[in-house]
């Protein structure tokens, strides 16, 4: 009896000691993700805004929340059990090493630009490289894959023969920034396309395959393509060239995703023989995150209208939320709201090209949230002349309002993820290797990033490292590692 009530006297001691310690804690974190309050003239109206954003507005317990659910989705992906989280393994179970020497290409399809690379590596170091850009027209991006295909190689054969390398055995590393199942290392089935792609035939196939097979049927090159890989999984290994400490991969992009250095023991999914790998990358796909709906009692009505205008229609939920091929659309989306609410433009001609899908592209709001950042409103005032509408300092300060709470869910989202990344990953000092144009082009976005993964993963060194250009160099890298270990094997 006396010992229970002395353990029961011991654990609401502990017990209180924790409150002390969390609550604090948890009122750092609500006071860090508060954004700056509106301005505005009419004190009804403002707080109507304010009203209508609110559920844009994560709270601390839902930030907590969100982290559990992604904790759980990891672990269920990884064991291979029903996720939203595909966790794919990417079979590359090493870095660099400074012995890959010789001439590389890659491929990089997935972002902006479709491009192809020559890389020179000496002593594992980029020598000299060579980048050509290639557009690729809507109307291959969407229809039969065939054609897309025969075009990469078109494209690989213009670029190699111009070099004068048609007669020399070339390996090629594909980055393809599409969610793949991956059975090897130069083995990976599509599984859904994403972002402005949706060539249907190709759903399921193996894009290596497709890719040799139309540099086959062109026959005029020696290209060997012997990796597939992802642009975080690029990001990461270019990043780890300069910096050993990369452990995670990141896109801020068009799309969004992450990649990390995991224990090769935790990794079920692993068809190839192992070699006593001891760690390998995995592809987290984390734009796919909620697609079962464990993320749904985030979503708002802006995110449900922003998802009914994408082209994939109730699939990619994260990547809906923070990435830069849909950041824009939300916002315009609030925006043409609060002009039906009369709470913003009292022009009396209709904001027509507002009230369009698409018209408000993500490079637009980093723009505007730079005058925030300056404390002015030319960029504002620019931005909404192409609206072509009268404009007030109320309506300055309300898209200026809306362009924040959005930059800013997006950056406490991606934020929650990397903090657990790198309670998982367990390391002294991780450096996350960053690319893409949203991470580059918005003037808020690091700062916050650091501001939010200290208070999430307290304690924890790390840095943010612009890694650019991963998913072009990297894809030459990983050609050079695919190679190495190829010649281990044989
Ligand atoms: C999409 C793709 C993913 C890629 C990301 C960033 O989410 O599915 O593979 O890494 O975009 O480009």
């Amino acid at each position: 009896m006396k010992k229970r009530s002395i353990t029961f006297y011991a654990l609401s001691n502990f017990q209180s000691l924790l409150d002390d310690m969390v609550v604090p804690a948890e009122r750092a974190l609500h006071e860090a993700i508060q954004v700056s309050p509106l301005v505005h003239s009419d004190e009804a109206k403002k707080q109507k805004v304010e009203n209508l954003l609110k559920e844009m507005r994560l709270s601390a317990a839902t930030v907590r929340r969100i982290k559990e659910v992604f904790i759980s989705e990891m672990n269920k992906g990884i064991h291979q059990q029903p996720s939203s989280l595909q966790m794919e393994n990417t079979y590359i179970p090493e870095l660099i090493d400074g012995t890959e020497e010789g001439q590389y290409l890659a491929l990089d399809l997935g972002g902006t630009n479709f491009r192809v690379l020559l890389v020179e590596l000496q002593h594992g170091k980029i020598m000299r490289e060579k980048v050509k850009k290639y557009e690729i027209g809507s109307h291959l991006r969407i229809g039969s894959g065939y054609p897309l295909f025969d075009y990469l190689a078109e494209c690989v054969s213009d670029f190699v023969i111009n070099e004068g390398l048609q007669d020399t055995e070339l390996p090629l590393g594909f980055t393809f920034s599409f969610p793949m199942v991956q059975h090897a290392l130069d083995i990976g089935m599509l599984v859904t396309w994403t972002k402005s792609y949706n060539c249907p035939d190709v759903v399921g196939k193996n894009t290596v395959q497709l890719l040799r097979e139309a540099l086959a049927r062109r026959g005029d090159t020696k290209v060997k393509v012997n990796a597939i890989l992802n642009d975080t999984t690029g990001t990461l290994i270019q990043g780890a060239m300069s910096d050993p400490k990369t452990a995670i991969g990141l896109i801020l992009g068009t799309g969004s995703n992450a990649c990390y250095v995991e224990r090769a023991d935790r990794v079920e999914h692993w068809e190839v023989e192992r070699h006593g790998e001891k760690e390998v990358i995995v592809d987290i796909e984390w734009g796919a995150f909620g697609d079962n709906g464990v993320l749904d009692f985030i979503k708002t009505d802006f995110d449900r209208e922003n998802d009914a205008n994408s082209i994939l229609v109730n699939s990619f939920t994260f990547e809906k939320y923070i990435a830069g091929k849909y950041l824009g659309e939300i916002v315009r989306v609030i925006l043409a709201r609060l002009y039906k609410d009369g709470l913003f433009l009292s022009s009396k001609v209709t904001p027509n090209a507002l009230l369009t899908p698409g018209n408000l592209t993500t490079d637009l709001v980093s723009h505007i949230e730079q005058d925030t950042v300056d404390g002015g409103k030319k960029n504002t005032v620019e931005v909404l002349s192409k609206f072509g509408v009268t404009i007030d300092e109320d309506d300055i300060n309300v898209v200026q309002y809306v362009c924040e709470v959005a930059s800013n869910r997006a950056a406490l989202l991606v934020s929650i993820c990397l903090a657990y990344l790198l309670e998982r990953i367990n390391k002294d000092d991780i450096s996350i290797a960053v690319d893409g144009s949203l991470f580059k082009h918005h003037p808020r976005l690091e700062t916050w990033m650091y501001k939010y993964i200290r208070l999430l993963a307290p304690g924890r060194k790390f840095k943010l490292v612009l890694a650019e250009d991963g998913s072009g160099k990297g894809a030459a890298l990983v050609s050079a590692i695919a190679q190495r270990l190829q010649r281990r094997i044989d």
